[in-house]
């Protein structure tokens, strides 16, 4: 099923848009597409400290899929 912003992505990150203010705003379209790769190496903590920061757990694997998936699709809104 194709994925979208509104529909997936928001969602999976309005738990912790209030922690990422300070740097960038995850609910905003724009904001996480210009930077879906840089988001997706914390979120499997391939690249960097992984997100979201402990003490929180990371986020399911499914939900790490659908962002891959997301990607693969071109970021559609
Ligand atoms: C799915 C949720 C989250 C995503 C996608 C995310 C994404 C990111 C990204 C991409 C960076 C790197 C920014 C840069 O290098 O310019 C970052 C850094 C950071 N995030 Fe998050 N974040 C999430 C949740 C959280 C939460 C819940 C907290 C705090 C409770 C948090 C605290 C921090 C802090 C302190 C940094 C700076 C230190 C570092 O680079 O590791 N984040 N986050």
């Amino acid at each position: 099923m194709a994925t979208s912003f509104q529909t997936d992505i928001a969602p999976m990150f309005a738990p912790f848009q209030a922690n990422m203010m300070w740097r960038f705003n995850l609910a905003d379209y724009d904001t996480v597409k210009t930077n879906a790769l840089m988001i997706y190496g914390r979120l499997t903590g391939t690249t960097g400290n992984p997100m979201p920061a402990p003490p929180m757990p990371p986020l399911d694997p499914s939900l790490i899929a659908l962002f891959q998936q997301w990607m693969t699709e071109g970021c559609p809104p």
